[in-house]
């Protein structure tokens, strides 16, 4: 849930290195800090806020050295403060050390090591890495060489439990640099006689294309202008190189005023390339990802969804068409809960995970439960390489572009778009449904980055209504069937970047308790894209307007809109896709409030992009 940079080449880090944390600060904003390597030994710099206060550190523009780590960081073992910041070094300021990830097991190694002697200055576990790096260093009586340096970094991360992406330089090998991880992201962008380490490819996308992507536990030794990967057993492995397609814009506000509109914006482009060449004009449905037959999906009993946030919103309607058209009974669980519940799960079973980032900490550990326990799983994320898709039997991208901002928009209705070209994948393949409806949702699928274009035009009207409500305490959302799920959505991304009180319900559901809350000028929103179900929603939000409610209604059906304050009509589409469509409203609606009330969007307060800890 930290970022981490590092840069080894000709060029003074330090700036390269600070550029870098401020594209990753969406992972955490707490603290941030720099580790060179200068003539005279390692330097150190670091300070509690944001990225952009290292700039008034004294002496930070006198580095010159061409060797660097940094790390931006989000709270977790100790509070936001100086002390606490990355880089930690050990006690004889030898090793230099940032570090993502949670190590479960410091307060054990803390008590070994100071038994041995050493001494913490920090609340963090991570002070125990750059001190057991030390303690194997000193004990191994080789003669210096990159050797020892890997063996003690190996040494020293074989007792570590929990998950770790470290970078590790040294002022005995100022040529250096050692990195590793394990359940958390870290890759490494190359170039000739450069190499930049980041925990996102975004982040040094404006460098290089050329990727290395590590797996878990590959120790790298890296200079300028090598790479050297080694396993556990330090025999050296043979990595191939992976050649990133986006460009480095995308991961610029392009004139925006904020990540979160300019990938609201995105959406249209992004559910493109979703779909990209998986449904063609004339509608064949092909994921060349996939491998399916006919035989494999008939002995598939049950499917889980699992993931956490936004990405399991996008779960929440996918069940509802792949249940409809696939016929296969659907569950959607919250990650965190699926992996202490013990699901019932066996051969049968096809497990979905889908996260934006592949990094989620409870994703990755529900993914390896089901595994474990013989599933088929199937990853659906946004990041090339990211760690969800290695474990998995199958990944499929989102290719929705990089999204920085921590309210997730884009990712969101793209997970959306491809859950349901997978539903119809299966469905085909099954033939649990009749072709001539499956071409319907093709076709309707097709025509999204229209109508989301045309969607987006409620722009102004949203903004006119956030102005009337921004100042409110608590607001509701409701919907039913497949609007409820995009209620629950709606209400997550006004809490996370509005800080509005929000609940979510299914609209039938309110008269059995929530409608106690409903008085005089509370806000409701109402969702209504299903003609099955609109006429029972219209009477739920009437029964909220009776008792004083005032309403913004989202829908393309045909009701009585005297009714209601507002009303924002977007496109007709078919009910399962429409939560793309209906959510863009919402997304603009905290958009706008939270820019009303002077807020950071893109850095909600006490939130990280990626939950890369349980
Ligand atoms: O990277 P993931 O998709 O696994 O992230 C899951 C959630 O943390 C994420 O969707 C979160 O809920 C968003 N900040 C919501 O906008």
């Amino acid at each position: 849930m930290c970022g981490i940079v590092g840069y080894i080449g000709n060029k003074k880090a330090c700036p390269i290195l600070i550029a870098g944390l401020t594209r990753l600060e969406y992972r955490g904003y707490d603290s941030a800090g720099v580790s060179t390597i200068e003539k005279n030994g390692l330097s150190l710099m670091k300070t509690k806020g944001r990225v952009k206060n290292l700039n008034d550190l004294k002496g930070i523009d006198k580095l010159e050295g061409t060797i660097g780590i940094a790390h931006t960081r989000w709270a977790t073992h100790g509070k936001p403060s100086n002390e606490n910041s990355h880089p930690h070094q050990d006690n004889s300021k030898t090793f230099s050390v940032v570090h993502n990830g949670i190590i479960e097991n410091y307060a054990e190694l803390k008590n070994l090591l100071e038994e041995k002697g050493y001494h913490f200055y920090s609340q963090t576990d991570t002070e125990v890495i750059p001190n057991l790096i030390h303690y194997y260093f000193l004990k191994d009586k080789e003669d210096n060489s990159t050797m020892k340096f890997l063996k003690a970094v190996r040494n020293a991360c074989l007792d570590l439990k929990g998950s770790f992406a470290i970078e590790v330089i040294s002022s005995y090998f100022p040529d250096n640099m050692i990195v590793v991880r394990k359940d958390s992201p870290l890759v490494i962008g190359t170039c000739e006689n450069e190499k930049y380490i980041s925990s996102d490819i975004p982040a040094i996308l404006s460098y290089t294309r050329d990727f290395y992507l590590l797996n878990n536990l590959e120790f790298t030794i890296l200079s300028k202008n090598s790479a050297k990967f080694f396993d556990t057993e330090l025999n050296e492995i043979k990595k191939k190189l992976d050649v990133i397609e986006w460009n480095s814009s995308a991961a610029e506000k392009d004139g925006y005023d904020d990540f979160m509109l300019k990938e609201i914006y995105e959406q249209p482009s992004a559910v493109r390339e979703t779909i990209g060449s998986r449904i063609s004009n004339d509608l064949k449905c092909e994921i060349e990802e996939l491998k399916f037959s006919k035989k494999q999906l008939q002995e598939i009993t049950k499917i889980y969804i699992v993931a956490c946030g936004t990405a399991m919103h996008a779960g929440l309607s996918g069940k509802n068409t792949i249940e409809k058209i696939c016929r296969i009974p659907t569950e959607v669980d919250i990650a965190s809960e699926f992996r202490y519940r013990d699901p019932i799960i066996d051969k049968n079973t096809l497990c979905i995970f889908i996260s934006q980032s592949g990094e989620t900490a409870d994703t990755i550990a529900a993914l390896k439960l089901a595994k474990s326990k013989g599933a088929t799983t199937l990853a659906i994320s946004n990041v090339i390489g990211s760690s969800i898709t290695r474990e998995a039997d199958y990944s499929i991208y989102t290719h929705a572009g990089p999204e920085i901002a921590v309210a997730s928009t884009k990712a969101y209705t793209s997970q959306v778009a491809l859950i349901n070209i997978i539903a119809i994948y299966f469905a085909e393949i099954l033939q649990s449904t009749k072709s001539e409806y499956l071409n319907f949702l093709k076709q309707e699928l097709l025509s999204l980055p229209k109508k989301i274009e045309e969607t987006l035009k409620c722009k102004d009207q949203i903004f006119e209504f956030a102005k009337k409500v921004y100042q409110e305490k608590d607001m509701f959302f409701l919907g039913r069937g497949v609007d409820e799920t995009v209620a629950k959505e709606g209400s997550l991304k006004l809490k996370e970047i509005s800080y509005i009180h929000s609940e979510s319900y299914a609209a039938g559901e309110l008269k059995h308790g929530p409608i106690a809350l409903i008085e005089n000028g509370i806000t409701v929103v109402g969702i209504m894209t299903d003609e099955n179900l609109v006429e029972k929603t219209v009477s739920n939000i009437q029964e909220v307007i009776t008792r004083g409610a005032k309403t913004l209604i989202i829908t393309n059906q045909k009701i009585n809109y005297n009714n209601f304050n507002e009303v924002i009509i977007i496109p007709e589409i078919a009910p399962f896709i429409s939560p793309i469509l209906s959510v863009i409203p919402l997304q603009l609606l905290s958009y706008f409030i939270s820019k009303e009330k002077g807020l950071d969007v893109d850095k909600p307060r006490n939130l990280a992009k990626s939950v890369t800890v349980e």
